[in-house]
């Protein structure tokens, strides 16, 4: 595990943005599998300067997105759909079709679940998996529990994620109580893995997830078994490692 920490946000996204843009200059084809919340917003925004400066295409690449909220519409302004087209998608030249991200209003959720894992396995393996973490070690939204699920899947979203998650709703009550997500064995079978994480209230989070043991009981510690993980953090973030 490669675990680098930044003292600006700047350089943190830059370095997120710059590891994005050199997959995507070499194999123009990339899938990349993509995070939301307010972890990953600088890093988009990097990704959209360098579109516009020239310096990357989006042409040829397809995006797969970690997870999506149960009952919200897609013109909804915060549902995950909305978030990637404000934040990047509608801001580089990547056609609709290659952007996939569960629907979480689908008459059938767990057919949804499915088609999503059917689509991704035809068009995967997932070149770079971002993540970000839940303060309860949530990666996708794959919460802590006794076992953990491999595939896509309905989630009840736990108090702690939706109390996190209020800030964008104005309440907990207005947050989504489920979710679809990716399982925690799609996102390990990502050739990379890049986890972003910023601030002092990740930091012992941080040292669970990267320093204790694997567990579902923190199912980001499951990064610890992947052969390719890159860290970035900032220096809140970092603060809790021996
Ligand atoms: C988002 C996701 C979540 C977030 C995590 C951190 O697609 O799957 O795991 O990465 O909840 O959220 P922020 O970045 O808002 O602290």
């Amino acid at each position: 595990m490669n675990i680098l920490k930044f003292r600006s946000q700047k350089e943190l996204n830059q370095a997120g943005a710059g590891m994005i843009i050199e997959i995507l200059q070499t194999n123009p084809g990339a899938v990349l599998g993509l995070a939301t919340g307010g972890t990953p917003v600088g890093i988009y925004q990097e990704l959209a300067a360098a579109h516009r400066q020239g310096l990357v295409s989006y042409a040829k690449a397809a995006v797969f997105n970690l997870d999506e909220y149960v009952g919200l519409e897609r013109g909804h302004p915060e549902s995950y759909y909305s978030y990637m087209q404000r934040h990047l998608l509608g801001k580089i030249d990547i056609p609709p079709k290659q952007c996939h991200i569960p629907d979480g209003m689908a008459a059938d959720l767990e057919s949804e679940c499915r088609r999503y894992d059917r689509v991704l396995e035809e068009a995967g393996p997932i070149d770079l998996q971002m993540l970000g973490i839940g303060h309860n070690g949530h990666i996708g939204f794959n919460e802590p529990d006794e076992e953990l699920e491999h595939v896509t899947h309905i989630v009840e979203l736990q108090e702690q994620t939706r109390e996190a998650n209020a800030r964008f709703f104005g309440m907990p009550e207005k947050v989504p109580a489920q979710a679809i997500t990716m399982g925690v064995g799609t996102i390990l079978k990502a050739k990379r893995i890049l986890l972003v994480v910023r601030g002092p209230d990740k930091a012992d989070i941080v040292k669970r997830a990267l320093q204790g043991p694997v567990t579902t009981k923190c199912p980001a510690s499951f990064l610890q078994t992947h052969p390719d993980v890159t860290v970035l953090l900032d220096t809140d973030a970092g603060s809790g490692l021996g």
